[in-house]
């Protein structure tokens, strides 16, 4: 307890940290919790699909198309129908891409830099050729989103998000309202990367209906952990109120991109992507696609829908992830609590999603990460929750619980406890 310790108390406090941490170095330690990948007892569930189109196979669609030859830009249906579980999304407005997500966040962004965006009143022009485009980015957040935008030399502006969302304060409402050139906004709308929260329906009902000055404002809908809960508990699970709906409801029917992937669900960088939009959007989007290529890759589209034909068999999957990384998480929490209770930190218990995100006292998040990696144990480096790396507290840290085994992570924690006291006691 860093409560009520005078000088003294903390002066020997960090001495017996100091030893206990030689202690960790002396052990050579290598643990790895730096970045969000499911442990191989994860992808291992999977294993079953690699079987699923022997060589012998039917290989036709459920519309006849013949998932080993071109065509069918859109998706097959099946797939189509699974990834539009996944975005809360009818098939008929939702497009299957490749392995990554994050491949059609980019498709996209570079699709209205290129060609600008359809609105009610026609396509817009090429964000490319304004001055300057803006992007709202609440923090902490998602840090290849910030990357993205920065490899389009876009201005980001941060704002704050707190547990039911990103907050639209005064600055951040003006700004909206009055500068056409704020195009649009990250979300990651449930178990958000890294803080693990759901918005509220007040919130995307607000995002939805918005004065914005852009017309062709963009809410790229980054559902990324849409089925990813930790608990079979439906009074400990989370589901977001669905932006296409509320943007319909608004008035602002076009505003939107949905997206998700199997990355956490098979086989990260292996599975299936899928964005979803307005019925216009999608023609819009496809027909900028027809030049781009023939289609996804079908087959992987097929064995992912039968191997997951229906929402039960996607939830019935999913809680054998959770049965894996819901300790896991425990795990963090328990070590957490035992060790800094009392130490001006905080973090936040989720529902589901991949991480959990720790604040520290102000000016101390890299001093913990640094005195952690020469103790053996990567975290994500501190900064990564915000544009250009750069959180201006020094507070934040991403905890990444699920690719270590459970021993390995909780000697992880107890090092990174240990780190995150010396690097208090020191400051
Ligand atoms: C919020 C969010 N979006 C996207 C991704 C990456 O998705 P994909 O593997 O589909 O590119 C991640 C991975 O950690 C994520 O946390």
């Amino acid at each position: 307890m860093l409560d009520g310790m005078d000088a003294n108390a903390r002066n020997e406090e960090l001495m017996a940290q100091q030893e206990a941490y030689r202690a960790f170095q002396a052990q050579n330690l290598k643990l790895n919790m730096a970045r969000g990948k499911p442990a191989a007892a994860q992808t291992d569930l999977s294993r079953p699909l690699l079987d699923v189109l022997g060589h012998d196979a039917d290989l036709a669609a459920s519309d006849g198309t013949d998932c080993g030859n071109y065509g069918c830009l859109e998706g097959i249906p099946e797939a189509r129908a699974l990834m539009g579980t996944m975005l809360d999304a009818d098939p008929a407005d939702v497009i299957v891409g490749g392995g990554s997500s994050l491949n059609l966040m980019y498709d996209a962004l570079a699709r209205h830099w290129m060609f600008g965006a359809h609105t009610e009143s026609g396509t817009t022009a090429p964000w490319s050729t304004l001055d300057e485009v803006k992007w709202l980015c609440p923090v902490p957040g998602y840090d290849r989103h910030f990357t993205l935008l920065e490899a389009f030399g876009i201005t980001m502006v941060t704002m704050e998000q707190d547990e039911n969302g990103p907050v639209f304060d005064d600055r951040i409402r003006e700004l909206v309202a009055n500068d056409p050139t704020v195009k649009g906004i990250w979300c990651v709308p449930q178990y958000s990367n890294p803080t693990g929260i759901t918005y509220s329906d007040e919130v995307v009902a607000y995002l939805a209906s918005m004065t914005c000055a852009a017309e062709d404002f963009r809410i790229f809908w980054d559902n990324a952990y849409s089925v990813h809960h930790l608990y079979d508990d439906e009074g400990k699970r989370d589901h977001v109120a669905d932006i296409g709906r509320a943007c319909d409801k608004a008035g602002h029917p076009h505003r939107f991109v949905k997206f998700a992937s199997t990355s956490k669900v098979t086989f990260p960088g292996a599975g299936i992507s899928g964005l979803a939009s307005s019925p216009e959007n999608i023609d819009w989007i496809k027909a900028r696609m027809n030049a781009q290529t023939i289609g996804a890759d079908k087959l992987n589209q097929l064995r992912h829908a039968r191997f997951l034909p229906t929402p039960e068999a996607l939830d019935a999957h999913m809680r054998k992830h959770a049965r894996i990384i819901e300790p896991k998480f425990a795990c963090v929490l328990r070590i957490l609590r035992e060790e800094l209770d009392g130490w001006g930190c905080s973090w936040n218990e989720p529902n589901g999603g991949y991480f959990i995100c720790y604040t520290g006292p102000a000016g101390t998040a890299k001093r913990t990460v640094q005195l952690a990696k020469e103790g053996g144990v990567v975290l994500t480096q501190a900064g990564a929750t915000h544009p250009h790396g750069n959180d201006p507290d020094d507070a934040v840290i991403r905890i990444a619980p699920t690719l270590p085994p459970l021993d390995e992570l909780e000697q992880a924690m107890r090092v990174f406890a240990c780190c995150a006291k010396m690097a208090i006691l020191q400051r």
